[in-house]
């Protein structure tokens, strides 16, 4: 029987657990699900392209069927590649659904063969969004079971520059007694 592969596009700036729960539920009804980071260089993200790969790629390590990859210009066209036959996509609320659907139609149009998968992630995080978990997280508020550990952990490090300073200090220590200079 023939494989289905389904793509999981968007920003994923960070991943949250809203989006970890999208491709939870992927995972079992898609064959293949590639969860594939939009490359823009016109948005000014908060992580790097790199960083949300590597982030994205730690958190779904347990999925067997699951793969990170990014892509840009249009989406269909990445899916085509990729000879997916589904793009999955999560809706929160009636307000996600306008532009959804238009995104859905637009796709549709382009490439009729492509079919997008809606899906509802779990109720507690039916109001999580990656801006409000910057824009939290940003203004010092507490981002816990909202974001994995590893996402908590680099939003601190990125928003605060003592940790910042702190950690590449511990690196530049262990590279020294590794190579055996000392300070
Ligand atoms: O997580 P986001 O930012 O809501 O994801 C939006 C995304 C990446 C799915 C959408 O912007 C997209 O597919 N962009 C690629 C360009 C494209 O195909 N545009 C036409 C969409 S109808």
């Amino acid at each position: 029987m023939k494989k289905v592969i389904a793509i999981y596009p968007g920003s994923f700036d960070p991943p949250t657990n809203g989006h970890l729960d999208l491709v939870e539920r992927g995972s079992r009804i898609f064959d293949e699900l590639v969860v594939a980071i939009l490359r823009n260089p016109e948005k000014d993200p908060l992580f790097s392209l790199g960083e949300r790969r590597h982030m994205l790629e730690d958190l779904t390590s347990g999925f067997k069927n699951v793969r990170v990859d990014t892509f840009d210009g249009l989406m269909v066209d990445y899916a085509a590649k990729l000879n997916a036959t589904a793009v999955l996509r999560g809706i929160r609320a009636l307000s996600d659904y306008e532009y959804e659907l238009q995104m859905a139609l637009m796709n549709r149009k382009l490439l009729p063969d492509l079919e997008t998968v809606f899906m509802m992630p779990a109720e507690q995080y039916s109001y999580l969004s990656s801006r409000l978990v910057r824009e939290v997280a940003r203004l010092g508020g507490a981002i816990d079971g909202l974001v994995p550990e590893l996402v908590e952990q680099r939003l601190r490090e990125k928003l605060d520059p003592a940790i910042k300073l702190q950690n590449a200090r511990v690196k530049q220590q262990s590279r020294k007694s590794k190579t055996g200079k000392h300070a």
